[in-house]
């Protein structure tokens, strides 16, 4: 089964076809960064209107990459929820009126669902059940993933995202967007005990997290050292705050996955290539005895080929939309 799959959530349009959940034939990304830089974050407007602008051209690249044409595809798959209302409805509407031109199902993926079917794309023998920490720009959510279309979050952030948590703090060291790359580069030359910064805690939700107190706790010590004519030491401060971050994440996604007792512990996102989270995973899971699985870096970030890998899950679980499909800016990851 080809499938043609959209995504557009936020700032990268992606078309990519995929064949039978596993195979990708194709993976074109157009990523705005480059636009977004001159702001310090990504203008929601500005999105919109780029997506608008490249999904058709990326579209027939897809097609053409893949080898593929229009009438070979058998069903159209997009990103419909969550993420910036505006750029995700430029992808559910390309969507629908491709599939309504060619006669085709329209399935409609949920974008985390998407970065999770990610490690499908890496571990070709990978199945469900396995927990699996999501960590975005604007997610970061512990989830037991039962099987390939029923999910439930175990735990996940109070506030912010890691990943925005990260751009916040690395736009106000001046070291670029999107700041989680260039942290983790800059951190791994660092001291990581040379500043000492908060690990939120929920009280009664163990697998709950904050990141909020980070972020405050981070931006005060880098004003304080403005203030005071100081000088930071960015690759020690870079390597202590993800070390912070990660000391959020690891020890509660190895009590889910004690918890849930599946041997088997997936990460996806944005944030998954951090290599200081993916070293203490990595640690944590020789001790545990857990098999781990880190997504190859092509797929981590937003693209669509995870869209069209999901979608073929969601498509064989009966889950096909109708040309009233919406676009979401949140929705619960359980409901699909
Ligand atoms: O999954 P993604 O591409 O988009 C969303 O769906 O949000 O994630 C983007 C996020 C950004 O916050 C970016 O700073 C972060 O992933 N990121 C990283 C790294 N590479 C990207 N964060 C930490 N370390 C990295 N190496």
């Amino acid at each position: 089964m080809k499938i043609l799959a959209i995504e557009s959530s936020c700032d990268e349009t992606a078309a990519a076809v995929v064949e039978d959940g596993r195979t990708v034939l194709s993976n074109c990304v157009a990523s705005q960064i480059e636009m977004h830089t001159i702001y310090g974050g990504v203008v929601p407007e500005i999105a919109s209107r780029k997506h608008v602008e490249a999904i058709t051209g990326l579209a027939d690249q897809a097609l053409i990459q893949a080898g593929v044409t229009k009438g070979e595809l058998d069903a159209v798959a997009v990103t419909y929820a969550p993420g910036l209302i505006g750029a995700v409805l430029v992808g559910v509407n390309f969507a629908k009126g491709a599939a309504m031109a060619l006669n085709l199902p329209l399935i409609p993926v949920h974008h985390v669902r998407g970065h999770i079917a990610a490690n499908y794309l890496t571990y070709p023998d990978l199945e469900p059940p396995f927990v699996c920490l999501c960590v975005s720009g604007g997610t970061t959510a512990i989830v037991d993933v039962r099987s390939y279309t029923q999910m439930e979050v175990l735990g996940g952030t109070r506030d912010d995202a890691a990943g925005e948590c990260f751009d916040k703090v690395a736009r106000v060291l001046g070291i670029g967007y999107p700041g989680g790359g260039p942290m983790d580069r800059l951190g791994r030359a660092g001291n990581d005990r040379r500043y000492e910064l908060p690990v939120g805690h929920v009280a009664g939700a163990e697998l709950d997290m904050s990141f909020s107190g980070l972020k405050t706790a981070s931006l005060n010590l880098i004003h304080n050292a403005q203030q005071k004519g100081e000088e930071l030491n960015l690759p020690d401060f870079a390597a202590s705050f993800g070390r912070a971050v990660s000391d959020s994440l690891v020890p509660r996604v190895m009590a889910a996955a004690r918890e849930k007792g599946y041997g088997q512990i997936a990460v996806a996102g944005g944030v998954a290539a951090n290599s200081r989270i993916r070293a203490d995973l990595q640690a944590a899971c020789a001790a545990s005895g857990d098999k781990l699985y880190l997504p190859e870096l092509k797929y981590c970030g937003d693209n669509a080929a995870m869209i069209g890998c999901q979608g073929y899950y969601e498509w064989k679980a009966g889950h096909v939309s109708g040309w009233d499909l919406n676009a979401y800016a949140t929705r619960d990851i359980a409901l699909g």
